[in-house]
């Protein structure tokens, strides 16, 4: 299948510009879209035969369950069972935004997008093209990062052409994403809501709304399938350094490597870039990188929670 890559123009309408696409959401077809955080690989989320092309374009794991995208907080009372009062703060503090939340499903989720879990992950992202090819598909679309599997998350629709060229429908190029990082996910399911995934709303945002939350992501037990696998990795190696003087011991210890420095002047710019200069990185056929650590917290937590996958994978 050829894909279509259509960059969208700021002199017509999102409604006149994004129809063909909701169209082929609604045939059943697959259409990356930007988000704020990363591009998504979206198909109609109540559509079993659909959401399994979704499996196949990324080469995905058969037990890593998808998240449902929203554009109207009413389309989550009828995919989830109970919304709580933790839950409904949460929403109003941070939707439309870079926050996911999992709670137990209705019958009406597919098998296919939760994998066998009792629960869904939903997000109701703040990026308008979005937004509107949510609102005009007229369904909640599932969507995971349009990279394929392992690869480090797309920030550009280049990036998500190189991955899933022929592969998917159509690509929509909104330009780089603002955050750069996917969604903080978190579990309310449990009496003390878990972080699953951190991301750019943190720990401390969230318990200033709706007090103690608890972090698994470094458990052995992954709450989130998705935890177990590869993630976000280059083909170049990634080692994550503290200092100048350990860059220089890695430089006079590979005289034969190419070696690509990654060091950002704040963390916003380093989330913003961190996967577009992994795979910059590998275009130019790098052989190893080498990423300054920040400090675990705030969005720095996030930062260093793909770092920490995508050197260990290797
Ligand atoms: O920012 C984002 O979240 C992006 C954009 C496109 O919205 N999406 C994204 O999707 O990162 P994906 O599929 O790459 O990551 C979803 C994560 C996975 O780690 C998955 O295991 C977890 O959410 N997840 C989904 N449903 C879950 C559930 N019911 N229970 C636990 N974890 C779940
Ligand atoms: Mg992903």
């Amino acid at each position: 299948m050829k894909t279509k890559v259509t960059k969208l123009s700021e002199k017509s309408s999102l409604d006149v510009q994004l129809k063909e696409f909701a169209q082929i959401i609604k045939n059943g077809g697959l259409v990356a879209f930007p988000t704020e955080t990363v591009y998504g690989l979206g198909a109609d989320g109540l559509n079993p035969e659909a959401v399994k092309k979704i499996f196949k374009a990324k080469g995905r794991p058969q037990d890593n369950p998808l998240i449902l995208h929203i554009s109207d907080t009413n389309q989550l009372n009828k995919l989830v069972v109970l919304v709580n009062e933790k839950t409904q703060k949460l929403i109003d503090e941070f939707w439309p935004g870079p926050l996911t939340i999992i709670l137990n499903k209705k019958p009406i989720v597919p098998e296919q997008v939760s994998c066998g879990l009792d629960t869904v992950a939903v997000r109701m992202p703040s990026n308008k093209i979005a937004l509107k090819l949510i609102e005009l598909a007229d369904t909640p679309l599932a969507a995971p990062s349009a990279n394929t599997s392992g690869k480090p998350s797309p920030t550009t629709a280049e990036h998500v052409l190189s991955d899933l060229n022929n592969k998917i429908e159509a690509i929509i190029d909104g330009g780089d994403c603002q955050v750069g990082l996917e969604s903080t996910v978190i579990d309310l399911t449990k009496e003390t809501p878990i972080i699953a995934r951190p991301g750019k709303i943190t720990k401390t945002q969230i318990e200033e709304v709706i007090g103690k939350v608890e972090e698994k992501t470094n458990s052995n037990k992954p709450i989130s399938p998705g935890m177990k696998y590869k993630h976000y990795c280059p083909n170049a190696k990634v080692l994550i350094i503290k200092s100048k003087e350990q860059e220089k011991l890695f430089r006079s210890k590979n005289p034969k490597l190419k070696i690509k420095i990654l060091k950002y002047d704040n963390e916003i710019e380093m989330a913003k870039r961190l996967y577009a200069d992994f795979r910059k990185s590998d275009n130019l056929s790098f052989d190893l990188i080498l990423v300054y650590e920040v400090a675990e917290s705030g969005l720095g937590k996030a930062i260093m929670n793909r770092l920490k996958k995508a050197s260990s994978h290797q």
